[in-house]
């Protein structure tokens, strides 16, 4: 399909964000960006994202956009004019606009590669605050250099590990973004987004039936005692994240009431003793007072 028709696809109208891809395969974006959260966000307007294919921006009979290495070497690498052109289209005169936070005034460009920072949840929430991203999708073994240098503001990687291509890496972060714009989380969404801010990982979930195939719910969720399910829950998110991912607690926004139980984990030997699951955690969990981060207790900052 041609740029024109994948526009129409994938396009909202007047959002809070707009955000332009470029790719070399830009089908493979249509099924993400329509269906569930972003397809209703990109249909109300929230967001706005047009994805534009590279090759239409080549100016060659066989629509070439990458080439050899200068220097020689296996693997072929995406050329810089066709993403320079591709550019002009979306911020004509950006190679003489001078000023903005970024290489080009009003944009935030962005180059997926697994060279690139780390994604995560703060790294989201900042690009959430941009008006305008451009996200290249990178393919080969890379892109001409010029590129970086003329263009790229910031290069994101989605974890250690190599993927085909930077499509799914730039899914993810579209997705990852639109649902922190104004509007597109439902209310019961948002609530749950606010319950993950304090960084710490979420309780276990049941639904019914009480009881299947000889498992039951937990009896302290069938009890109707509001408090005494918040403390459950507050309790079983910070046993999971003490043994899963023991690091996040340095960071995490915690109680009293929380470095209390935390205290109670260490004191059981393991995270998971007191109910007699799980594995034990690591280094620095069950640190005395004296050897640990915060002060007086097994983690870091302390809300109170
Ligand atoms: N391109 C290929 N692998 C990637 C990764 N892990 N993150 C971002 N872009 C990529």
């Amino acid at each position: 399909m041609r740029r024109a028709a994948w526009s129409s696809v994938l396009r909202g109208c007047g959002a809070e964000m707009r955000i332009d891809v470029l790719t070399l395969f830009p089908e493979m974006f249509a099924g993400p960006l329509d269906s569930s959260i972003l397809g209703r966000a990109r249909a109300s307007g929230l967001v706005e994202v047009v994805v534009h294919d590279i090759r239409d921006y080549t100016d060659d009979r066989h629509r070439t956009a990458d080439d050899y290495p200068y220097g020689g070497g296996a693997g072929m690498v995406l050329k810089a004019d066709p993403i320079f052109r591709a550019v002009d289209s979306l911020a004509p005169g950006w190679q003489t606009a001078g000023g903005g936070a970024g290489k080009i005034p009003g944009l935030r460009f962005i180059y997926l590669t697994p060279q690139g920072t780390p994604l995560d949840q703060a790294l989201v929430r900042r690009l959430s605050r941009e008006k305008r991203l451009v996200l290249l999708a990178g393919h080969y073994e890379g892109v001409d250099e010029r590129v970086r240098e003329a263009l790229v503001d910031e290069e994101i990687s989605i974890g250690d590990y190599v993927l085909t291509g930077g499509e799914l890496p730039a899914m993810v972060v579209i997705d990852a973004v639109a649902r922190l714009l104004p509007g597109v989380l439902g209310r019961e969404e948002s609530a749950l987004e606010e319950s993950f801010a304090d960084g710490l990982l979420e309780h276990p979930h049941y639904t019914r039936p009480a009881e299947t195939r000889g498992l039951r719910v937990p009896e302290v969720l069938l009890s109707g005692h509001h408090e005494m399910v918040r403390r459950w829950r507050r309790r079983e998110s910070l046993r999971r994240t003490l043994e899963r991912r023991p690091e996040l607690l340095l960071e995490a926004r915690l109680t009293a009431e929380d470095h209390a139980i935390l205290w109670e984990f260490a004191g059981a030997g393991t995270p998971a003793g007191a109910a007699g699951t799980g594995t034990t955690a690591g280094d620095g969990v069950t640190a005395r007072p004296d050897e640990s981060a915060g002060a007086g207790t097994p983690t870091g900052r302390s809300e109170e």
